[in-house]
């Protein structure tokens, strides 16, 4: 088990490579269940959460090959293997797995997915769009067993716009008969990328990054060949950190129509930024003044962004406040960044930041992967060492992390935990 070491202060400088997204990732894998014949995409994110998938689907009788970001995966061998423990409790996106098997094979057993703890996290809606399209949906204990006759298309409203829900029926309804629509379905950037995924293997769909998608069910399709778009949350992360801590840093790979919410708060702020086509400079400001923000669905300040933003929020003059909107209760970051000297109250579904403070160096632990980001952040701009535990979230979502940092100036290392350290890892 390892820590990550932070010695705050040096400012970053140069150029930072974004990976694929791994909220595509994670179920554009997924997504290859559904074809019959091998499918490769390209510029995979090299980070946990995808080789627990690449496993999964192997334990389903699909093959896999992944090296340098591009996996080929053949699912002509797959079956419907039940899944109720075991790695798809490791993480949240496994419920891709239930709309992907239920739209191949007619039925599927799958854990109910862990994942990041940011508060009650329901699938209800999950649910309610594979029983439109005529499964039955049963829980027994502590997994999901879908089963259908046949599907059939449906008109479909989601109570509450969730990325998943979107994503999960989208999977379940392009081998459908007939025409379903999700009405109210999430819009972002990564809706898109699945179904530019599942429309190259043949699948009719429209309207993806609208509220509205229409689906006309086919009945077979085929592999194809497909690179992932970057990810906004790992580029918005670094464009925070720079904002705080660096000189002059430029982040490559990145779409900036898909940051407009972070460019426009970071402008309010005070920031200089400048767009090209898949690039983006931004430099350390200079007396940031404190803004407010409420997470909202995209095109809006996105959740993921809410944390890692608060440890910058810590340097700006004047009290912001952060209302998160999609997970009421993500503050977990909050204990640790008081530890290192923050000034934020955290009541009902807002956080209340009062800057500027100087941070300093503490033993913080990142309780989920965005946290872990915060802590990050929160580590390059305080005085002395920063010590993070909990690595294996920050693994889950951020590739090469400390390589990433270290070539832009900043001090940053993994060492291995001592027994007693570990002990108090796991007790506490
Ligand atoms: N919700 C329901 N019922 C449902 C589904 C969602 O009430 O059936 C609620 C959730 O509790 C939440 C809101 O709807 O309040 C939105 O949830 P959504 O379903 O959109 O979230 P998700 O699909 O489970 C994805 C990302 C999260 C990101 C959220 C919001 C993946 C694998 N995860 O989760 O990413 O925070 O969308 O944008 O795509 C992360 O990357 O750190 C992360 C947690």
């Amino acid at each position: 088990m390892e820590k990550l070491l932070i010695e705050g202060g040096s400012p970053l400088r140069g150029t930072v490579r974004i990976g694929g997204a791994k909220n595509s990732a994670v179920a554009l894998l997924p997504a290859s269940i559904l074809a019959q014949s091998p499918v490769t995409i390209e510029g995979l994110p090299d980070i946990s959460d995808v080789g627990i998938i690449a496993d999964l689907l192997e334990e389903i009788g699909g093959t896999t090959s992944l090296e340098n970001g591009r996996i080929v995966i053949d699912p002509t061998e797959m079956v419907s293997m039940p899944l109720p423990n075991g790695k798809v409790k490791k993480l949240r996106a496994s419920y891709y797995l239930m709309g992907a098997m239920l739209g191949r094979f007619k039925k599927a057993v799958v854990g109910l997915p862990g994942g990041c703890y940011l508060g009650p996290r329901p699938i209800d809606q999950h649910i309610k769009g594979f029983e439109a399209l005529g499964a039955t949906v049963t829980n027994e204990q502590g997994a999901l067993y879908l089963r259908a006759d046949r599907l059939t298309g449906a008109r479909i409203y989601l109570d509450v716009v969730s990325v998943g829900a979107t994503i999960n029926i989208m999977l379940a309804a392009v081998l459908a008969e007939g025409k379903t629509v999700i009405e109210n379905a999430a819009k972002e950037p990564e809706i898109i990328d699945v179904a530019t995924l599942l429309t190259n293997m043949g699948a009719r769909i429209k309207g993806a990054g609208t509220d509205v998608i229409r689906i006309e069910g086919v009945e077979r399709l085929e592999g194809c060949h497909h690179t992932i778009i970057p990810d906004r949350i790992e580029a918005g992360t670094y464009i925070i950190m720079a904002a705080s801590a660096g000189e002059e840093v430029i982040i490559d790979n990145v779409i900036p129509q898909h940051l407009e919410s972070l460019i426009a708060k970071l402008r309010e702020m005070g920031a200089q930024i400048d767009t090209s086509n898949d690039q983006l400079q931004i430099s350390k400001m200079v007396r940031p003044t404190a803004v407010d923000i409420k997470t909202l669905v995209y095109p809006g300040f996105a959740t993921d962004l809410q944390q890692p933003f608060t440890a910058l929020l810590t340097q700006a003059n004047g009290m912001a406040v952060i209302t998160d909107t999609i997970y009421s209760a993500r503050f977990k970051h909050i204990d640790e960044l008081r530890r290192m000297g923050a000034n934020v109250k955290v009541e009902g579904s807002s956080a209340m930041i009062s800057g500027p403070v100087t941070l300093q160096g503490a033993k913080v632990r990142a309780s989920d992967l965005r946290a872990g980001a915060c802590l990050v952040s929160a580590g390059l701009m305080a005085e002395g060492v920063t010590e993070i535990s909990g690595l294996e979230h920050i693994d889950r979502g951020y590739e090469n992390l400390v390589q990433k940092l270290g070539s832009i100036g900043a001090k940053i290392w993994r060492e291995k935990m001592n027994e007693a350290e570990i002990k108090h890892y796991q007790n506490s």
